[in-house]
């Protein structure tokens, strides 16, 4: 069988991408993984807000960002799925906790982690982000009957055990402390990005060393799981941080990569420029990072957001050819073009790129 479900690296010629929903999402209720992770500037946001809708207009204004991505994705020539609605308002129950309600399904991203022909639904941290996976399932049956691999990582209990309840907000110079315990494996899939037989990954306030130990013993032999040491104090999700764009060319954010890990030797590194999103800007989830989370369509087009003049200017003298899209609402809930998407099947073979 020919699998539907076939990704080795994040720049070979995208043939078929998932592109989340913004529909109905939900602010997280607060909690310490949310003081972990979210800019210090929101905390009040979420101790005020947690379990209610977000604000409609600007998720109104971020959908109708999403389907100018689409529209750009298909005249691309990429063939294009979303998720199912979900009835994120309601709450959750589980023997080990409650929550007010869900998330979202805007970022496939974080929940689908695609290596070869297998697709796996992430061991989540977060609560609120327990039933996420439920929202891809009816593309899962069917790239499953299609012949693909479906897996789900063992369902996390995500008891208090989970988190350090003494946790101290090192601040943004100091020691990464994680958030979470080794209670059992967690992890979200945009802690990892391909590059062939090599797949990097960073521990995180969601990913655990239990989960990426895991992911290393499923993938096997087939693979080579690097952790990267990168300097975040607040990290979750590793593509505002490195990215690698097409083959020897990977994109780094200076501020969190000092050191290039030593397989990306004799790659070209391309320093992310500063954001230019104005400072006035809601940007509930994420750092002003999120410029560099661009999509490569394949080794020359990379989707950018229209607004970024400097990071469109430095593709393009990097020899990339920029797609601007607008997308700084869709930005406000936590991500851009690599989180809202995830990669099902891009042409190429089982390579190996790196050192
Ligand atoms: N934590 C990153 C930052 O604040 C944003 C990562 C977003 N990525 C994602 N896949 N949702 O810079």
């Amino acid at each position: 069988m020919n699998s539907p479900v076939r990704a080795y690296t994040e720049w070979d010629l995208l043939e078929e991408v998932i592109v989340g929903i913004i529909d109905d999402a939900m602010v997280p209720e607060w909690h310490v993984s949310l003081a972990a992770t979210m800019p210090t500037a929101q905390h009040a946001f979420y101790k005020r807000e947690g379990g209610k809708p977000f604000p409609a207009d600007q998720v109104a204004k971020a959908r109708a960002e999403l389907e100018g991505l689409v529209k750009l994705l298909e005249a691309e020539g990429v063939k294009v799925r979303r998720p199912d609605r979900q009835p994120f308002a309601k709450p959750i129950a589980t023997p080990h906790f409650t929550q007010p309600a869900g998330l979202y399904a805007a970022m496939p991203r974080d929940v689908l982690l695609v290596v070869g022909e297998e697709i796996i639904e992430s061991p989540m941290a977060w609560r609120s982000r327990y039933f996420e996976p439920l929202a891809y399932r009816r593309l899962l049956k069917e790239y499953f009957h299609g012949g693909a691999t479906w897996t789900a990582a063992p369902k996390p209990e995500l008891s208090d055990a989970l988190y350090d309840r003494d946790w101290q907000d090192p601040g943004d110079d100091g020691e990464f402390r994680s958030v979470i315990t080794e209670y059992e494996p967690t992890f979200d899939a945009a802690d990892f990005f391909r590059c062939g037989r090599d797949i990097f990954g960073q521990r995180s306030n969601v990913t655990n060393a239990f989960g990426i130990e895991w992911l290393r013993r499923h993938l096997g032999s087939e693979y080579r799981l690097h952790v990267v040491d990168v300097a975040d104090s607040h990290p979750m999700h590793i593509d505002a941080s490195l990215l690698p764009l097409a083959p020897g060319k990977l994109l780094v954010n200076r501020e969190r990569v000092p050191v290039i890990p030593k397989q990306f030797k004799g790659w070209d590194v391309f320093t992310t420029p500063e954001p230019a999103i104005p400072l006035s800007h809601p940007l509930y989830m994420t750092s002003r990072w999120i410029n560099m989370n661009v999509l490569s369509l394949d080794e020359k087009r990379v989707v950018v957001e229209a607004g970024d003049e400097p990071m469109i200017r430095a593709l393009k003298s990097w020899g990339f050819t920029p797609l601007p899209c607008p997308f700084r609402w869709f930005n406000s809930f936590g991500g851009s073009f690599h989180c809202a998407t995830a990669d099902v099947r891009r042409r190429g073979e089982l390579k190996s790129y790196c050192a």
